[in-house]
């Protein structure tokens, strides 16, 4: 019997409450940010699935080579009868996990994008008439709280996300997940590395520029859910690799010089002519900093797998 269930484990206005947090200190300070979560409402998800099929955007097809070669490996390591999946997204390449784990009980993915969360499930569930898939709407960086299912488990992290974090961020982050596991249960996490500027340039700055309209999206985003009068047409989409902190910035660059009001918060933003607002980091990674990383947050990495052409890695921790 498959069974599904959709939880939000926030107050339904919590996510509205954080927006506006989130927007009168990203956009009242200098320079300008906003962190990236808000990239993914129903357009923006999609707009991400068609970026894994980009030529340009290589880190899906390494990260699912890699799953292909090792998912047998990690489920022999870790035999967990719970999947958890933070970000999950489309679920796409996690059926690849879900064909290799044969006790698995219960699947729970997390994400903050409702409308990704029900399409990955409603195609799961018709797929694996067997598995107990149990969906959170919630945002992984505010302490999760996860339902009581069998153990071992498994969190999985991938697509680079942890890299959309800054660095004392992932610090906070990785403890809360290291607080989540108990003995014998792993984490499992996908990140990209550090290679030559065009290759990095080009997946974050397409030639058909769906990665610019992604990146403008979360111009509509605010129009719609604060009554703000972006025109996205007025940013040009930036995307520059930061040799000294080794992460891809990704900005919305003002054409001219403009004032954007956000009516739900009684706001006035000016913009100056060539003025940057920092809309996402993509951090990339090396095999050293990874072990230090989970090292500091109380984990250790016992295998690091990369794809033929070494261009992404995913690492798996015990927990002790
Ligand atoms: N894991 C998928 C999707 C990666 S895109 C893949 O590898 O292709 C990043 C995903 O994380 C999106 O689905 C987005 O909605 C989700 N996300 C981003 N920030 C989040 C947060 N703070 N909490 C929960 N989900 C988040
Ligand atoms: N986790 C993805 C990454 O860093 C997210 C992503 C891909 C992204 N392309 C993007 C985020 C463009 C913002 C803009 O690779």
């Amino acid at each position: 019997m498959s069974s599904f269930r959709l939880t939000r484990t926030l107050p339904v206005d919590a996510t509205g409450a954080d927006l506006r947090a989130d927007v009168r200190q990203g956009l009242g300070h200098n320079p300008k940010s906003l962190p990236p979560k808000w990239f993914y409402d129903a357009r923006g998800s999609e707009l991400f699935e068609e970026i894994t099929r980009l030529p340009e955007y290589y880190p899906t097809r390494a990260e699912r080579e890699i799953l292909h070669d090792r998912a047998g490996e990690i489920a022999a390591a870790c035999g967990a009868r719970t999947l958890v999946e933070l970000g999950s997204g489309s679920s796409e390449k996690t059926r690849i996990l879900l064909d290799a784990l044969p006790g698995l009980h219960s699947y729970l993915p997390v994400d903050v994008s409702e409308s990704a969360l029900t399409l990955a499930a409603g195609a799961l569930l018709a797929e694996r008439p067997s598995l107990s898939v149990h969906a959170l709407i919630a945002d992984f960086t505010r302490g999760l709280a996860l339902p009581d299912t069998p153990g071992p488990r498994l969190v999985a992290f991938l697509g680079g996300t942890l890299g959309n974090l800054l660095p004392g961020e992932r610090n906070v982050f990785l403890k809360s997940v290291r607080s989540l596991l108990r003995a014998d249960d792993c984490l499992l996490l996908g990140t990209d590395l550090v290679k030559d500027e065009a290759t990095l340039v080009a997946a974050y700055d397409d030639a058909a520029g769906v990665t610019a309209t992604f990146n403008k999206n979360v111009l509509n985003v605010l129009n719609r859910e604060l009554d703000a009068d972006f025109d996205p047409d007025d940013f040009a989409h930036v995307a520059r690799w930061d040799r000294e902190h080794e992460w891809i910035e990704m900005r919305l660059r003002a054409r001219s010089a403009l004032t954007v009001k956000v009516r739900e918060l009684d706001l006035a933003v000016t913009f100056e002519k060539d003025e940057e607002l920092r809309t996402e980091v993509s951090a990339k990674f090396r095999e050293q900093g990874v072990r230090e990383e989970l090292g500091a947050a109380g984990m250790e990495l016992s295998h690091w797998w990369t794809d033929r052409a070494g261009r992404f890695a995913l690492s798996l921790s015990i927990m002790a």
